[in-house]
């Protein structure tokens, strides 16, 4: 592989539940479900049997054909999320779904710009590059898009004042996930929906790491009763098979004209039959209240790590949740691994925990057991002079 990724030493072979074996026969508890992506658990059997009954029967139709597996999906998409967003636009990842959402900004407005939220991210293509926050990330492929600027995530006032009469949509995550899991004041989203309806631009939700039920509700926007002009959703979606989808209102959608658009994998069968598998799945199984319980219930464990002086905060919603450390977290996030339990960062000090919506009380007090023990074990050394 080119050397972009930060590499873990281990090989995984198989997983189940809020399990992953690696090669070696060691188990972990993963409590990445692989950047937000395992949400039904590893290989949920209902979602494996959907992909091998598809498999059987058509990989590949392209969106210029009608199939019955997208239909089924869709039927199924516009039951769990709002129904004022009734047109989708299938994808296969979280950044296609943004730049999808530009395009229809731009063409529906007729205007350029774009107003996103410091320490946003959005993906890193092009497109959604321009948006996301990270300099790291941007400076080395400008020129990006020109029209962009970024305001405090949290501030409706600064939000109002780089509004401009060119500005197309406004875009942001209701609760950012790669720097840090911050969530933002009670009524910001509300604030920011009468914002964008008062001057005119459209309000473009990034639900990619926070929708499908992550949060306690099948939208983290429903936490605050707002109606989102789009809605981006990805990872969690096809419970691990590849599928984007951007959600949105029929009066953007009609602006987009035939190849205005398109992806030739967007919305296969057998993305859409692992799509249809998972919601089904989030339902029968209660996943999204089973989000919200689990979540109170991790969170609440996860206090007592704020005994050690080197936590400084533990936050979050749902299953979406961080521990954040007064120093770089990478010494927790290996030292857990090393004791079976796979958990994320989120900038430079934070423990970012995304686990499968299927945990278990146990499972999740194990992996409080062990943090405890792995913070524990720095807080000491750090007491003790180790990396002041
Ligand atoms: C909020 C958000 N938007 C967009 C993306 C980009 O998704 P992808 O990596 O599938 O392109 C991510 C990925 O982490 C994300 O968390």
């Amino acid at each position: 592989m080119a050397p972009l990724f930060w590499k873990r030493p281990v090989v995984v072979e198989r997983g189940e539940g809020v399990h992953l074996y690696d090669t070696e026969g060691n188990e972990y508890l993963d409590f990445t479900s692989n950047y937000g992506v395992a949400i039904t658990g590893h290989c949920h059997p209902v979602v494996v049997q959907a992909i091998k009954d598809q498999a059987e029967k058509l990989l590949s139709c392209h969106g210029s054909l009608y199939n019955q597996s997208r239909s089924l999906f869709m039927e199924k998409l516009s039951e769990m999320a709002p129904r004022h967003l009734n047109k989708y636009f299938f994808s296969n990842s979280g950044t296609e779904s943004v730049e999808y959402a530009l395009k229809l900004a731009r063409k529906a407005t007729g205007k350029k710009g774009f107003v996103a939220m410091m320490n946003c991210f959005h993906g890193k293509t092009m497109g959604s590059l321009s948006l996301t926050w990270k300099k790291k990330y941007r400076e080395p492929f400008m020129p990006l898009l020109q029209d962009v600027s970024h305001v405090p995530f949290g501030k409706a006032d600064r939000l109002m004042n780089a509004i401009n009469d060119d500005t197309a949509a406004v875009i942001l995550e209701p609760i950012q996930g790669e720097s840090g899991i911050i969530v933002p004041p009670e009524g910001y989203l509300n604030e920011v929906r009468d914002i964008c309806s008062d001057k005119g631009v459209l309000m473009i939700l990034d639900e990619i790491q926070t929708g499908t039920g992550r949060t306690g509700r099948f939208l983290a926007a429903e936490h605050s009763n707002v109606k989102p002009d789009v809605v981006c959703l990805s990872k969690a979606l096809a419970s691990g098979f590849p599928l984007g989808a951007t959600l949105c209102t029929e009066e953007a959608a009609s602006k987009l004209k035939v190849g205005d658009h398109s992806s030739t994998f967007g919305g296969n069968p057998l993305a859409c039959a692992a799509g249809k598998a998972t919601l089904d799945v989030i339902q029968d199984e209660k996943l999204i209240k089973r989000a919200e319980i689990m979540g109170e219930y991790l969170q609440t464990k996860l206090q007592s790590l704020l005994d050690y002086i080197c936590v400084r905060e533990v936050r979050g919603k749902g299953l979406m949740l961080a521990v954040e450390m007064k120093f770089d977290a990478l010494n927790v996030i290996t030292g857990c691994m090393e004791k079976g339990l796979l958990v994320l960062d989120a900038g430079r000090n934070v423990v970012r925990l995304l686990p499968p919506l299927v945990l278990t009380e146990n499972d999740a007090d194990k992996a409080v057991e062990i943090l405890t023990e792995v913070i524990g074990a720095e807080d000491s050394a750090r007491k003790g002079g180790r990396a002041a």
